[in-house]
C-alpha cells in the first residue's frame, strides 16, 4: 500500500511560507546538551527541499512535557543551535514563543531561504487540548503546512490535527517514509519474516507483542519483558525483575503463540540461556546460566558432573541479558530472513563498558545486531522501531547501518499494531482538491 496523503512535492511551495511541525523531543543531558540528534538530522530533507524552492520556513515542535508552563529547561534554543550547525550556512533563527504578535512580526520579516524556529508548543496548554483557537493562530503564521513530525503523529493535538482545519496540510519526506516503509513491511513482508521485541513491560507491547505473533514466522523476546514470560513457565528467575501483575498475560500470549506453532512452521523463542548477575553494575561479577541444555555448565564443570547449581539462577541474581546460546539462536534465525522487524534492546544496554564499547550487558544485542547487519554472511531487510533502541544504535554509532531505523517511539508503535494516526489522517488525501 502506498502513502495516499499529499506531500510537499505535489503542492506549489516555491517562495511561500511554510510551517513544519517537527519532532524535535530530543534527549537532553542535564547541562541542556542534546545527546542523540537523530531525529533533528532526519527532518533535514524537507527542510532542504523548502530552502531550495526558496520558500520561508518556519519550524514548530514539543520538547518534552512542560504540561502547558513555561519552563526554561524544555527550551527549543539548543535545538535552533544545533539545526544552524547542520543547515550552515543556513541561518537559523529562534523565537522566544510559538504564537501572538511578536511571533507575526518576526515571520514576517523572514526572508525566502530563511528558517525560523519558534519556541516549545508544549508551554501553552492549548497545544495538547487540540484548542482549535491556538491551532488557527498557528495557521495565520503561514500559506501551507507540513507534517513532518513522524513521532509525534498519534497525538490529536492542535499542532498535528486542529492545524489542518485553517491551512493546505500535506506530509513531508520523513512522515512520508516512515509511513510508506512501516506499512509496507508490516503488510507484505518480505519472508520469513523475524520479529524481536524487547523492553521492560508486556503491557506496553501488548499489541505488537500479539501483531507480531499474527504476521511473524519467528518470534524472540528478551530485555526484562522476557523474564515475566520466564517466570510463567515456571523457571526460576532470582531477583530478576518482572511484572507479577502481567504473568496472566504471558501465559495468555504463550498459549496463543502455542496455537499458531500447532498449525504451521513458527517460533516462538524465549531465551534458553542469560548473562546474570547479583547487581546492574559493570563492577559485578557475572556468569552465564544456561538453564536449558546444560552445555555451558557442563563445559565449565568439565570432567566433574555440574552441581544443579551451575545451571540456575540463584535467589540473589538476576537476569541482566540474553545468554549466548539464546543470542546465537536468534542471530541463525535473522541468517534464514528476508526482513527482521526489531523493537527494544535484549538486555541492559545502557550499562557503560569499563573497555571497549560494548557494555556487559549489551553482547546478546549486539550479536543480533551483526547478524541483522550481515556480518555472518546474509543482510536481510531491517527495520528498527524507535524510542530506546534508537539510543543505543546512536551510542554504538551504527543507526545508519539499517535499512529504517525509525524516528518515532510510541507513534511506530501504532503504526505497526495498525492503528490510524491522527496527525496523518488530517493530512489532504492525494486525490483531494485544496479544502481551504
Ligand atoms: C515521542 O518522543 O515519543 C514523541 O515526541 C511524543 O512525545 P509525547 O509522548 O510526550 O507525546
Amino acid at each position: 500500500m502506498s502513502f495516499n496523503k499529499q506531500t510537499i512535492r505535489d503542492i506549489d511551495v516555491a517562495g511561500k511560507t511554510v510551517l513544519v511541525r517537527a519532532d524535535y523531543n530530543v534527549p537532553l543531558s542535564s547541562t541542556g546538551k542534546i545527546t542523540d540528534n537523530y531525529r533533528i538530522k532526519q527532518s533535514l530533507p524537507t527542510i532542504k527541499y523548502l530552502l531550495e524552492k526558496h520558500a520561508k520556513v518556519v519550524i514548530i515542535s514539543h520538547l518534552g512535557r512542560p504540561e502547558g508552563k513555561i519552563d526554561k529547561k524544555f527550551s527549543l534554543r539548543p535545538v535552533a543551535d544545533e539545526l544552524r550547525h547542520l543547515l550552515a550556512p543556513v541561518d537559523v533563527k529562534f523565537a522566544h514563543d510559538c504564537v501572538g504578535a511578536e511571533i507575526q512580526k518576526a515571520v514576517s520579516e523572514l526572508h525566502n531561504g530563511e528558517v525560523l524556529l519558534l519556541e516549545n508548543l508544549r508551554f501553552h496548554m492549548e497545544e495538547e487540548d487540540n484548542n482549535s483557537d491556538f491551532a488557527k493562530q498557528l495557521a495565520s503564521l503561514a500559506e501551507i503546512f507540513v507534517q513532518d513530525g513522524f513521532g509525534v503523529v498519534h497525538r490529536a493535538h492542535a499542532s498535528t490535527d486542529s492545524v489542518t482545519m485553517f491551512i493546505p496540510s500535506v506530509a513531508g519526506f520523513l512522515l512520508e517514509k516512515e509511513v510508506d516503509t512501516i506499512t509496507n513491511v508490516m503488510e507484505v513482508p518480505k519472508r520469513p519474516l523475524v520479529t524481536i521485541i524487547g523492553g521492560a513491560k508486556i503491557a506496553d507491547k501488548i499489541d505488537l507483542l500479539n501483531k507480531f505473533i499474527e504476521i511473524s514466522d519467528f518470534v524472540a523476546v528478551g530485555g526484562a519483558m522476557a523474564n515475566t514470560f520466564l517466570k510463567a513457565i515456571n523457571l526460576d528467575i532470582g531477583h530478576s525483575v518482572y511484572d507479577k501483575t502481567e504473568i496472566n498475560l504471558a501465559k495468555d500470549i504463550l498459549d496463543k503463540a502455542h496455537e499458531k506453532s500447532t498449525n504451521q512452521s513458527f517460533n516462538f523463542f524465549l531465551p534458553q540461556d542469560a548473562v546474570v548477575a547479583k547487581n546492574i553494575s559493570n563492577l559485578s561479577h557475572t556468569r552465564i546460566v544456561d538453564w536449558s541444555s546444560h552445555m555451558i555448565a557442563d563445559i565449565e564443570s568439565y570432567p566433574r558432573k555440574p552441581s544443579s547449581n551451575d545451571f540456575k539462577i540463584s535467589k540473589d541474581e538476576m537476569i541482566l541479558d540474553i545468554g549466548p546460546f539464546s543470542a546465537a539462536f536468534i542471530a541463525g534465525a535473522i541468517q534464514l530472513a528476508g526482513s527482521v522487524i526489531w523493537n527494544g534492546t535484549l538486555g541492559v544496554t545502557e550499562t557503560p563498558s569499563l573497555h571497549g564499547p560494548v557494555g556487559p550487558f549489551a553482547r546478546g544485542t549486539e550479536t543480533v545486531v551483526e547478524s541483522m547487519l550481515g556480518d555472518f554472511g546474509h543482510r536481510p531487510f531491517s527495520l528498527v522501531g524507535g524510542g530506546d533502541t534508537v539510543g543505543y544504535l546512536e551510542s554504538r554509532k551504527i543507526i545508519d547501518s539499517f535499512d529504517h531505523v525509525s524516528t518515532g517511539g510510541g507513534a511506530s508503535l501504532e503504526l505497526m499494531t495498525g492503528r490510524k494516526l491522527p496527525g496523518v489522517e488530517a493530512l489532504m488525501d492525494k486525490k483531494e482538491k485544496a479544502r481551504i
